[in-house]
C-alpha cells in the first residue's frame, strides 16, 4: 500500500530525505551535511560520492520511521547546473563543478557569440552564465583534456544520486533546462546548441517530465538505503522548480518571492515566453505543458548574515530586527546596493559589488541594518518588475526564505512590492515539492495543482501600508540608478581583488 512518498534534496549544504503521507503531512525528515571545496578563487566543487553517502544515510534514517513497502514513489530535487562527469563505468572522473563556480566565463562568451545572443535567449530561455552546465563541459575540453577524453555521461547532482539508486542515466526537463543545452520550447535537447558546443548527444541523460516515473530502485540501491527494489522514482526537478511546487506555485498568476541566501522571484506560465533581453531564466516547468520564469539575486538574506557576522558578531536576529525597526522608512537617506556576490539578474555581472551610498556621521548600525534589508528588498522588486514586464501581474505572492521570519523585513518587503505577501504552512521547499511530484505519480492525486490545493495553504498575510508604499516608490528610482552609476567603479576595483 502506498501510504508515503519520499522527497530527496541534494542541496549545496546537505542531502535531505523527507517523507509525507497522502495528505501532505511531513512525517519524518533527515538531513546529512556536505562539504564544499574552493580549490581556487572562483571555483566551487563537491565530491559526488559525498552526495550519495549523505543521501543514503538520510534515507536509512527515514526508513527507520516508515516501512519501505509503504513508500509509493520517490522524487528527487537538488542544486541545479552542477557538472558531474562520469566514465563508461559510471565513475566520477573528477569533483563536480557546481552552480556557483565562475571559471567558465570565456567559454560562455564564445558559445554566445557562436549562436548569437537573440537566438540563444530564444532557444535556452536565458543568457548563458558561468554557472550553467554546458560551458563547464567546454571548459573541461579546453583545460583538462585527459578528463574530457574519458567522459561518457554527464549528470546533474540529484541525477547522480538517482543513478546510484537505480542505475539509470536520466534527468527531468525542469532541471535539464539548466544545462543551457535544451530547446526549451520543445522540451528536448537542442541539436543546434549541442553543435555550437561540440558536445556529443550520447553523453546526455534521457529527458522526462518531472512527474513521470523514469526509473526504479535497483537491488544495489535497495541494499544501500533500505528502500524496496522496484520502488518507482519520478523525474523530480531542480531546487527552484521543486521549491515552486512545494510553495504551491503551480498555476499562471501565482508568484513566490524567496529571500534566502540568494533571492528568487518565481512564476508559472502555460506557454513559452522567453525574456528576449536575457534578464530572466524561462525554463521547462515541473508540470507538463508549463514553463517557469525566475529571476535570481545572488546575495539576499545572506547580506544580513554578512553584516551581523562582520559588524555585530553574536547579535541575535531579534536584536537586529529591533534595531531596524527603530529607523524610519528610507534609513534616513542610506541606500544599499546588494551585489555582494556579483549579480545574475537584472545585472548579470560577476564584478558587481555591494555599496552603502549616502553615509553620514549620523548613521550607525541600526540605519545600516535597515538599509541592507531595504536594498535586498529593492533587488527583489527589480525581479518582480521583470516578471511584471512579462505580463505576470500577481495580486499577492508567497514570501519564503529567512527574511520571511523577520516581521520588520517582511513588512518592508511587502511595502516595497506593494502587494500582500503571505507565508505558507511548510518551509521544506524543494524536498516537499519533490515528494508532491512523487505523490502525483503514485496516483494519490490526479495532478500537481490538485495535490498543492490540498497540501499547501496560507498561514499569515502581511498587507502593504500605503504611506510606506508611497515613500518606497519615491526611493525606488534612486535605487535603480545605483548599479549603472557604480558599474565603472566595480570594474575598476576588480583589478585590486587578487590577494
Ligand atoms: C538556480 C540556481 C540555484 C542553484 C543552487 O538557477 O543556480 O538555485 O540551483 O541552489
Amino acid at each position: 500500500m502506498s501510504r508515503y512518498f519520499i522527497g530527496i534534496d541534494v542541496s549545496t549544504t546537505a542531502s535531505k530525505a523527507l517523507a509525507i503521507d497522502t495528505a501532505g503531512t511531513v512525517v519524518v525528515t533527515q538531513s546529512v551535511s556536505h562539504d564544499l571545496s574552493t580549490p581556487r578563487p572562483l571555483w566551487s566543487e563537491q565530491d559526488p560520492e559525498q552526495w550519495w553517502d549523505a543521501s543514503r544515510q538520510a534515507l536509512q534514517a527515514v526508513l527507520q520511521q516508515i516501512p519501505a513497502e509503504e513508500v509509493g514513489a520517490i522524487g528527487l530535487t537538488g542544486q541545479m547546473h552542477g557538472l558531474t562527469a562520469l566514465d563508461g563505468a559510471g565513475k566520477p572522473l573528477r569533483p563536480a563543478i557546481l552552480w556557483n563556480d565562475q571559471r567558465s566565463g570565456a567559454q560562455c562568451e564564445a558559445i554566445t557569440n557562436r549562436v548569437g545572443e537573440k537566438r540563444l535567449y530564444q532557444l535556452i530561455g536565458s543568457i548563458l552564465p558561468a554557472g550553467f552546465t554546458a560551458p563547464k563541459i567546454v571548459w573541461l575540453r579546453e583545460n583538462e583534456p585527459e578528463v574530457y577524453a574519458r567522459i561518457e555521461h554527464v549528470l546533474l547532482p540529484k541525477d547522480y544520486v538517482r543513478y546510484r539508486l537505480s542505475g539509470a542515466f536520466v534527468c527531468d526537463v525542469a532541471d535539464g533546462s539548466g544545462f543551457g543545452l535544451m530547446d526549451i520550447a520543445n522540451r528536448q535537447w537542442s541539436d543546434e546548441m549541442l553543435a555550437a558546443c561540440d558536445i556529443p548527444r550520447s553523453w546526455l541523460p534521457e529527458l522526462h517530465e518531472s512527474q513521470a516515473i523514469c526509473a526504479t530502485v535497483s537491488e544495489a540501491g535497495a541494499a544501500a538505503t533500505g528502500l524496496k527494489p522496484g520502488t518507482p522514482i519520478v523525474g523530480g526537478a531542480g531546487d527552484q522548480p521543486a521549491g515552486g511546487v512545494g510553495n504551491g506555485i503551480v498555476l499562471p498568476g501565482q508568484v513566490s518571492l524567496t529571500v534566502g541566501t540568494s533571492g528568487v522571484a518565481y512564476a508559472i506560465n502555460n506557454s513559452y515566453e522567453p525574456e528576449l533581453e536575457g534578464r530572466l531564466h524561462t525554463f521547462c516547468g515541473p508540470m507538463p505543458g508549463t514553463w517557469f520564469s525566475m529571476g535570481v539575486m545572488l546575495s539576499a538574506a545572506g547580506a544580513l548574515r554578512w553584516l551581523r557576522d562582520e559588524f555585530a558578531p553574536g547579535a541575535s536576529y531579534d536584536e537586529l530586527n529591533a534595531k531596524a525597526e527603530s529607523v524610519a522608512v528610507g534609513a534616513e537617506g542610506l541606500l544599499f546596493a546588494p551585489y555582494l556576490s556579483g549579480e545574475r539578474h537584472p545585472h548579470p555581472d560577476p564584478y558587481a559589488r555591494g555599496a552603502l551610498v549616502g553615509l553620514t556621521l549620523r548613521h550607525g548600525l541600526p540605519h545600516t541594518i535597515r538599509a541592507v534589508m531595504e536594498g535586498v528588498a529593492f533587488g527583489m522588486r527589480d525581479l518582480l518588475e521583470l516578471l511584471r514586464a512579462q505580463g505576470i501581474q500577481p495580486s499577492e505572492a508567497v514570501v519564503a526564505g529567512g527574511a520571511a521570519n523577520s516581521p520588520v523585513w517582511r513588512q518592508l518587503i511587502t511595502d516595497i512590492m506593494g502587494i500582500p505577501l503571505y507565508t505558507i504552512n511548510t518551509t521544506e521547499g524543494g524536498a516537499f515539492g519533490a515528494a508532491i511530484l512523487a505523490a502525483v505519480a503514485g496516483g494519490a492525486y490526479p495532478d500537481v495543482p490538485s495535490a498543492c490545493a490540498q497540501m499547501v495553504h496560507k498561514v499569515d498575510e502581511t498587507t502593504p501600508e500605503p504611506g510606506a508604499v508611497q515613500r518606497y516608490n519615491e526611493l525606488y528610482p534612486t535605487f535603480r540608478a545605483l548599479y549603472p552609476a557604480l558599474k565603472p567603479s566595480f570594474t575598476a576595483l576588480s583589478t585590486f581583488e587578487q590577494a
